[in-house]
């Protein structure tokens, strides 16, 4: 056990805590301040932002005892908070809530945007709150309860504090990825395209991806099942355009030369509508059926920047006229999207888009089988944010049903 002393809205506390409890747990559990709620503990939903020496922090990856002496302000202490209160009225005449259960971690979040931002605009407000997703109400009246807080204080002629008396800026896991993505402008556009076969070129526009000190962040192997013989999968994953068909949101530019393409890949991310532009050099192996897809992209709007590595081996399914795909995918993703890169809730998101891809793969095997013509009907779109919440639900489930030994 450590002994932490902390100042928790206004009030002196010292208690003793096990290295690994966070924030979130000591504020609920030893000071019954139940409106800090906990959602992902994965750092990605918002809901446990609390305030830390003015702060707005991600309670649940922060260790309590890395806060020694720190101020924290949780909703409790923003009671009478003037800015929180006129949040509270705007949330509730705008529709900025339903369930309530995202409200406190919105509310601290706003805070900070109304007290540092002087006449932001819906955008502005968008890519501020991203760092907090509300699964029920939607965005439209949180952002509008926002910009009419901001604009009653500023007609009454109340300043935006620029820094907000902070030294440090931004929500945890945002504001790391400049020199990255500084990095991956200067090797132009970059990806997220899942596109298909060559292979790897030299092209100019991708020469940092070639970068042989670059390694994953993270890095996971996804396997599936398709309905079709081993020869038919392999030739159609030689088909760049129509692999890349198969990933909802993507698109390419043009042709493929030599194995490099370009493209783009559009993905919603609770508020935020990111489209990667990027480049990929693909290549396959025919003796061992095996490929890779190497890219790197970026979303200009959230200065979000992605570079990663696919790996895939087609080889005979189980059964008869079956195929198995083995796809190992390794990535590092910078800049405000970051926050979604949490291992295991990638790997959770990642596998639902896979999903996507094999239901719209098997979709155009199934068509071009069939001797049909036109287009196979496929998904189009797909939205990371409901796959977020999903996979947090889904957790929720599988918790419950631990705990309770009930099936859910
Ligand atoms: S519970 Fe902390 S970010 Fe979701
Ligand atoms: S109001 Fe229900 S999650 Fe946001």
């Amino acid at each position: 056990m450590s002994t932490v002393n902390l100042v928790v809205n206004g009030k002196s506390v010292s208690a003793d805590v096990q290295p690994r409890t966070h924030l979130a747990d000591f504020l609920r559990d030893t000071q019954n301040l139940t409106g800090t709620h906990i959602g992902c503990e994965h750092g990605v939903c918002g809901a446990c932002t609390i305030l830390v020496d003015g702060v707005p922090t991600r309670s649940c990856i922060t260790f309590a005892v890395a806060c020694q002496q720190a101020e924290v302000t949780t909703i409790e202490g923003l009671d009478d908070d003037e800015i929180a209160r006129e949040l509270r009225a705007a949330f509730s005449a705008e529709h900025g809530l339903q369930c309530g259960y995202c409200t406190p971690g919105m509310i601290v979040s706003a805070r900070d945007v109304v007290l540092r931002l002087d006449a932001p605009s819906e955008h502005d407000i968008r890519v501020a709150m991203s760092g907090n997703l509300c699964r029920c109400t939607g965005y439209v009246g949180i952002t509008r309860a926002i910009q009419r807080v901001v604009e009653a204080r500023r007609a009454r002629g109340i300043a935006a504090i620029p820094n907000g008396h902070r030294t440090a800026l931004g929500p945890s896991g945002s504001g790391h990825a400049d020199a990255v993505a500084a990095g991956a402008t200067a090797r132009a556009a970059a990806p997220a395209t899942l596109a298909a076969a060559n292979k790897p070129a030299a092209a100019a526009s991708a020469a940092p991806r070639k970068d042989a000190n670059w390694k994953p962040q993270t890095n996971f192997t996804q396997s599936f099942t398709v309905s079709h013989p081993v020869d038919v999968v392999w030739d159609f994953f030689g088909n760049i355009p129509e692999v890349a068909s198969c990933l909802p949101g993507a698109s390419l530019a043009g042709d493929p030369v030599d194995g490099h393409v370009e493209g783009q890949i559009k993905v919603k991310v609770g508020p935020i509508s990111a489209e990667f532009q990027g480049v990929a050099d693909v290549a396959r192996d025919e003796a061992s059926r095996t490929g890779t897809i190497d890219g790197a992209g970026k979303d200009k709007r959230s200065n979000s920047a992605t570079r990663g590595l696919i790996g895939y081996a087609v080889k005979p399914g189980d059964n008869p006229g079956q195929t198995r795909v083995d796809v190992n995918i390794g990535f590092t993703l910078t800049g405000m999207l970051a926050q979604f890169s949490r291992s295991g809730l990638v790997e959770d998101v990642a596998g639902r888009l896979i999903g996507a891809f094999v239901q719209n793969l098997e979709a155009k095997l199934s068509h071009q089988a069939s001797g049909g013509t036109g287009a196979a009907p496929v998904v189009t779109e797909l939205d990371a944010g409901s796959l977020v919440f999903s996979v947090i639900i889904s957790r929720f489930k599988m918790l419950w049903a631990k705990i309770t030994g009930r099936r859910t």
